[in-house]
């Protein structure tokens, strides 16, 4: 089986590709390299630099090379910059998404794995953990951009018979541990690598956003997953395929850490203190967003191995220290 991956030189996309290379699929990856890197791409793929809004390009990928599923990584993710500049983030995450599955219906390709987001949740208010049938109400182009492909996608499956499998991950950590890949980037917006930051003397301090929250500790309480866990539900994704099966799955750690824990455990794992200061709380920002994953561990018998906080932020560390 052939598995194209776009944005397979991204941060999440890169350890999918070794973890399909290591479970003996061969991977070809599309990259426009606009926030990816070389270094990140396992030599064993094949590489090609395109763009996933150039339908010619596209093309010329599935002319040379047979293609059984397509597993998308590409995309903007910065919540912010979708706020201030939508329409960059429709183009991209949306238009994007409906030119590949043109490029598909062309080369009669079937199957479709799609990095969607917590974000298509919006403004969560829940008690216990967000499942897959909680509303969806993104509160920004960035989760509506991700929310509108995952239509383009179910409506694809039902007009054209394609398989899907859409994951929505949660707050996205950590590094591999055999290969040296990792998350890399200017601008790292979420919480762990700006702690990397602070911890590596390149951020002066932890900006922690609001401390009333109705939490453990008055700050906002997030779920975690590890990268790999997360790249290896990619993998059980192509056994749901092959039984040309389709779904959609949270994928999360289905523990909340907040903003404090998370310091704490920095502050364990590298050794030393994580200057932080208390600012205002963000509009939007909800006070705990904990997945239930129990549907991926049900149907496809994915189960997180990283459940240790420290184990986590200890191999994005490792990772950070030395890049
Ligand atoms: N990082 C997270 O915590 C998180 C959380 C939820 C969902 N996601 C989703 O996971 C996916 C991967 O995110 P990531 O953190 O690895 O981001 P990333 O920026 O590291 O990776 C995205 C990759 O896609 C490439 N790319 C972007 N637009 C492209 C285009 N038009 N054509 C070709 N290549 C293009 C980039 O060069 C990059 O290599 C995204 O779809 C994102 O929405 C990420």
């Amino acid at each position: 089986m052939r598995v194209l991956v776009t944005g397979g030189a991204g941060y999440i996309g890169s350890h999918a590709v070794v973890e399909l290379l290591d479970g003996g699929y061969e991977v070809v990856v599309l990259d426009n390299l606009e926030t990816g890197h070389m270094k990140l791409v396992d030599s064993r793929a094949k590489f090609y630099k395109a763009d996933l809004r150039d339908r010619e390009s596209l093309r010329g990928v599935f002319q040379k090379e047979k293609i059984d599923v397509v597993m998308n990584f590409a995309a903007y993710i910065k919540v912010g910059e979708s706020v201030t500049a939508p329409n960059k983030y429709y183009e991209n995450n949306t238009y994007g998404i409906l030119n590949i599955i043109e490029v598909m219906r062309e080369f009669n390709v079937k199957n479709i794995v799609f990095s969607s987001t917590a974000a298509v949740y919006g403004d969560v208010v829940a008690d216990s953990c967000v499942a897959e049938s909680f509303v969806t109400q993104p509160i920004n182009p960035y989760g509506m951009s991700k929310f509108m492909a995952e239509r383009i996608i179910m409506d694809s499956s039902f007009s054209y018979g394609m398989n899907y499998v859409i994951f929505r991950y949660f707050n996205v950590a950590g590094a591999h541990e055999k290969y040296r890949i990792g998350q890399m980037g200017e601008g790292m917006t979420s919480l762990i690598p700006v702690v990397l930051e602070v911890a590596k003397g390149e951020r002066e301090k932890v900006e922690v956003f609001g401390d009333t929250y109705k939490t453990k500790d008055g700050t906002g309480v997030r779920d975690f997953i590890h990268v790999t866990d997360l790249a290896r539900a990619h993998v059980l994704a192509m056994n749901k395929l092959s039984k040309e099966e389709s779904g959609l799955f949270n994928l999360g750690n289905g523990t909340g850490f907040s903003v404090l824990e998370i310091l704490e455990a920095s502050k364990r794992v590298i050794g030393k203190e994580i200057p932080f200061v208390i600012s205002e709380k963000r509009p939007g920002d909800p006070a705990s967003v904990v997945a239930c994953s129990w549907k991926a561990e049900q149907e496809l018998g994915w189960k997180p191995k990283y459940t240790n906080l420290d184990d986590i932020i200890r191999t994005a560390w490792e990772w950070y220290k030395n890049i």
